[in-house]
């Protein structure tokens, strides 16, 4: 196969630092392991508007049809906040999400030892955690027709419609269920059916393609009963699957179980390419943070995390994968830490490059 191709969309505020550490982890790959990328750059969200007037120029969109994976760093910022509703950062994003098609999003959450202190629940309750949220990408409310703001009479009427067919659910179900095949052969799928018809047919559909994982052990829950139970009892879940909103916001919650946000990488998937590779973005959790862009202060691991999961996911190099996170580990084992990981009078955190050289000299030493 010929040299696989990365687009990099570094983006706004702390995206471009934590994106920096990525490159370096890329050109070890090359240097070390012989892994080359074919890698490219562009720019999306604010970054893209001062240049085209547009969170994402329709060739930066060309490009990332036509290559093997997108990465991207994060997008938005205050300085943006005046502008139009159409050409707010956050919608370069979603275009990339919708045009690439890539309805399932895995959002895993992992609590490193180093760091099961550092969480706002008691240890016992999130030492060992590993769960993968499997969050639908592409419908839902965020993209559901009618929407707008409208007025009725003489007042203003904002609307939102949650939307989705059998076959949007069925597809992110089966990867929700394939990953479960791989994992511990649990899935819970959260939805609000006792409120909602889209959640009646969300839990229809998983019950139909339930039938073809029967040695998949699947349960339902509400969502705003799984939002309770993720801090009550994290350990109970292994997969989770839910819908864009839903896993939006139990994500984040999910994320914060594991000490910072800053530690959350994710996978965007797709159909399958031409190349049998499915199409792909990978992201931090984590958004731009411009309270501390440009200080040195951002966390890189979610990023470079995100790259392992392009490993992974992309590029069959599991082993990479984890000699990846495995250098990580080691180096929060060692007790580097950036700031977001540090408690109150915490030692001197390290700067975001420094994370990024400790990563590869961790690396190194996995030769
Ligand atoms: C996320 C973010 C995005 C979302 C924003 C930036 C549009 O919160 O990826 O979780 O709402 O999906
Ligand atoms: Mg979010």
């Amino acid at each position: 196969m010929s040299t696989p191709s990365l687009l990099i969309l570094p983006g706004d505020g702390i995206g471009p630092e934590v994106m920096a550490e990525v490159v370096k982890i890329i050109d070890w790959y090359g240097d070390k392991r012989g892994l080359n990328f074919d890698v490219s750059m562009d720019l999306v969200g604010g970054a893209a508007y001062d240049k085209h007037g547009v969170p994402l120029a329709d060739e930066t969109m060309a490009k990332a049809h036509e290559v093997d994976a997108v990465l991207l760093g994060a997008v938005g910022g205050p300085k943006y906040d005046v502008l139009d509703f159409s050409v707010k950062p956050e919608r370069g994003l979603l275009r990339l999400r919708k045009e690439l098609d890539l309805f399932a999003n895995l959002r895993p959450a992992q609590c490193f030892d180093a760091l099961a202190d550092f969480s706002s629940l008691k240890k016992d309750i999130v030492a060992g955690l590993d769960i993968m949220i499997v969050r639908e990408l592409t419908s839902g409310i965020y993209f559901g027709e009618p929407r707008g703001i409208i007025t009725e009479g003489n007042e203003r009427v904002g609307i939102n419609t949650q939307r989705y067919t059998e076959s949007e659910i069925r597809r992110v179900a089966i990867a929700a269920f394939e990953l479960a095949m791989k994992r511990s052969k649990k899935l819970c799928s959260m939805e609000k059916a006792n409120v909602m018809e889209s959640g009646i047919l969300w839990r229809e559909v998983v019950e139909e393609v339930a039938k073809d994982y029967p040695e998949v052990a699947v349960s339902h829950m509400y969502a705003d009963n799984g939002a309770m139970q993720l801090v009550r009892a994290p350990k109970q879940f292994d997969v989770i699957v839910t819908d864009n909103l839903f896993g939006d916001i139990l994500s984040d919650c999910a994320a914060m179980l594991t000490g910072s946000l800053g530690m959350l990488p994710s996978a965007s998937l797709g159909a399958p390419m031409a190349n049998g590779r499915p199409r792909a973005m990978y992201e931090p959790v984590h958004g731009s943070a411009p309270d501390i862009a440009g200080q040195g202060k951002a966390n890189p691991i979610a990023c470079i995390l995100s790259f392992a999961m392009a490993l992974r996911y992309s590029f069959d190099e599991g082993a990479e994968a984890t000699r990846l996170e495995t250098a990580i580990e080691k180096v929060l084992a060692d007790g580097v830490r950036t700031a977001d990981l540090l408690g109150e009078e915490g030692a001197t955190p390290v700067t975001t490059s420094e994370m990024g050289d400790k990563i590869i000299e961790a690396l190194n030493a996995s030769l």
